[in-house]
């Protein structure tokens, strides 16, 4: 049997392991909303206690944000079949694997430690290539200019982690003008919640950058173009929800609201 896989990662990094072991948990399932076989062969191969981040069910939101975060991507390339994705904070993520239309070019950016981690289990390609650099330095910005055009941003549950969140942004915004963006943000209300949630589990990682309305960010350079929620999914995701999902997503909101909002933006 191969040798577990060791995991040396920062606080906010480790956080990766919540929506894989969401989309493990998932792909399990008879009927799964979101397919990744690839996250529980690494949750497998991982010698890390990843149990502690798939409790609760923060892991079936996680996975309902995935399918619209997907869905938000496979419109892009509907649209711009030979434009580049890139996926700032990706994780462990498959996503590729999902919405590959055999055309797209695609980065995949995360800090150093994630990057040498996330080499144990994918390759780069001609088409598809992982940058190591913190979303918030610019040097990066010249590898997307590299890859044509148009461009897709794609940042799930990473943002929320950073109080620059905004400065961030603002850069994307005048560096690729016309680009489109899609990110996930989360209330005041929502961030307290979370702290108290971190503090009984002992989690370090901690939101920091809330945003109660989306459309307060279009000064930053930014025009919504199209909002959505996680317990409010556009029509396409929600024809294919699993039953579950459909039982538990009207007991949900009343609990937690929006959860996330999901929205998409161009820059202008
Ligand atoms: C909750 S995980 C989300 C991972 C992935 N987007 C997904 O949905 O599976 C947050 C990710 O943000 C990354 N991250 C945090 N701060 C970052 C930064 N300054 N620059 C780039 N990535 C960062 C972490 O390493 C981690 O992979």
């Amino acid at each position: 049997m191969a040798e577990p896989v060791k995991v040396q990662l920062g606080a906010v990094q480790q956080t990766l392991f919540i929506p894989l072991a969401g989309r493990a948990r998932e792909s399990r399932r008879k009927h799964p909303l979101v397919r990744d076989p690839k996250a529980a062969q690494i949750m497998a191969a991982v010698d890390f206690d990843a149990a502690r981040y798939s409790r609760g069910w923060g892991a079936g939101v996680t996975v309902l944000r995935t399918a619209v975060f997907d869905e938000f991507v496979r419109g892009f390339l509907a649209d711009h079949p030979e434009g580049t994705v890139v996926e700032l904070g990706t994780g462990l993520n498959s996503r590729f694997d999902r919405v590959d239309n055999g055309r797209t070019r695609w980065i995949d950016l995360d800090l150093p430690d994630t990057v040498e981690l996330r080499r144990r289990f994918f390759e780069d390609t001609d088409r598809r290539r992982m940058v190591a650099a913190s979303v918030l330095d610019e040097d990066w910005m010249a590898v997307v200019a590299a890859s044509p055009g148009p461009y897709l941003f794609v940042a799930e549950g990473v943002l929320v982690y950073l109080d620059e969140a905004p400065t961030v942004l603002t850069r994307i915004a005048e560096r690729f003008p016309g680009a489109l963006l899609v990110f996930d943000t989360y209330t005041k209300r929502m961030l307290d919640q979370q702290h108290r949630m971190a503090a009984k589990r002992n989690l370090t990682a901690l939101w920091a950058w809330p945003c109660d309305d989306p459309h307060t960010l279009e000064p930053l350079g930014l025009e919504v173009v199209r909002a959505s929620a996680v317990t409010r999914p556009p029509a396409t995701v929600r024809a294919r929800l699993p039953r579950r999902y459909r039982y538990a997503l009207p007991l949900l909101r009343p609990v937690v609201g929006d959860v996330a909002a999901v929205t998409l933006f161009r820059a202008r």
